[in-house]
């Protein structure tokens, strides 16, 4: 099924690459565009935005080039969705560097409304992704879970995407309990399509991954330390006196932040990250914890 259609590369794989193949993960309430941009800067191969509703007219800022990653029901098929799901692809296309579609999303709001790890409805699922790829000749691709359906997902990633990422941990697991590496090497030679490998990893056994996957992704590692795609690229991997290097703390992100208009919620969750394990950082964050507003918290990490 694969072998006549020519994939798209998200980028050359790492065995081509002079550069370790490390993106950042999509991640919601994190991923804002100043957090990727910072990533980006650090060295990240490429980052992803996190889910969005295509439905949805909030402007989405996109100066990284990310992977766009969407999401929705099976109710995204009805005519007048697909409209807007055509619209939302011609508007962002020239400003990404390729899609993706989310069914791996755990969330309550999820399993209420069908969509992510809820959305079970293969059929459907074809049928989205099949629109979607007649709407870009950029690269896509689907994020999955492992679950019963993941090898149906992946015949359909076969027929229209360019990869497809896996979370080797199912939706009842969320984020925590061990992720089955076995099923997900055992993903990997079920396919010929490039497989972007999701979970727990760091910047000690990337390398390891990158011996099985196409590319690996990198999630909560990257929260408030954008430098360990610095720490990679360089092949820094001992944790002893590491600083963080010049140009990806926090002061740089809120200049970002400010340009791009990140929510002060974000903002502020994004001062916590950041300071967390920094040396002498149980005063500043003590501060922040109070902190209201974005000029209070310049004067924090300014003055
Ligand atoms: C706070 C948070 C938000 C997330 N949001 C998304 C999302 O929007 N889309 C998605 O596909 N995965 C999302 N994920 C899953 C991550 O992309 C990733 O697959 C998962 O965290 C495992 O990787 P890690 O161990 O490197 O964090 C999220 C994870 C976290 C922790």
């Amino acid at each position: 099924m694969t072998a006549k259609r020519k994939l798209i590369p998200l980028l050359p794989s790492t065995a081509n690459s002079q550069r370790p193949t490390v993106l950042l993960s999509p991640m919601e309430e994190v991923n804002d565009p100043a957090f990727r941009m910072i990533c980006k800067k650090a060295g990240a191969a490429l980052t992803c935005t996190p889910l969005y509703s295509p439905l949805s007219p909030v402007p989405i800022i996109l100066e990284d080039k990310p992977i766009l990653q969407i999401f929705g029901p099976k109710e995204l098929l009805q005519a007048s969705s697909l409209e807007l799901l055509a619209d939302f692809m011609n508007r962002y296309d020239s400003k990404v560097s390729g899609w993706d579609f989310n069914l791996g999303c755990p969330a309550t709001n999820a399993k209420q409304r069908s969509f992510g790890a809820y959305l079970t409805d293969v059929k459907a699922v074809e049928e989205i992704i099949k629109f979607m790829r007649s709407k870009t000749k950029k690269h896509l691709s689907m994020k999955i879970r492992k679950s019963p359906l993941s090898d149906d997902f992946l015949k359909i990633a076969e027929k229209y995407c360019d990869a497809i990422s896996i979370h080797p941990r199912t939706r009842e697991q969320g984020y925590s309990g061990e992720p089955d590496i076995k099923w997900a090497k055992a993903f990997k030679k079920k396919t010929k399509i490039p497989v972007i490998y999701s979970g727990n990893v760091d910047e000690i056994n990337y390398k390891e991954f990158l011996k099985t996957f196409d590319y690996v992704m990198i999630g909560r590692k990257a929260i408030g330390h954008p430098e360990i795609f610095y720490h990679i690229v360089n092949s820094q991997t001992s944790t002893v006196n590491r600083q963080r290097p010049v140009g990806l703390g926090f002061k740089d992100y809120l200049i970002l932040a400010e340009k791009y208009n990140v929510p002060w919620r974000i903002i502020k969750f994004q001062a916590m990250q950041f300071t967390k394990g920094d040396r002498g950082s149980r005063r500043k964050r003590e501060k922040l914890i109070r902190v209201k507003d974005i000029e209070e918290l310049k004067e924090i990490f300014f003055k």
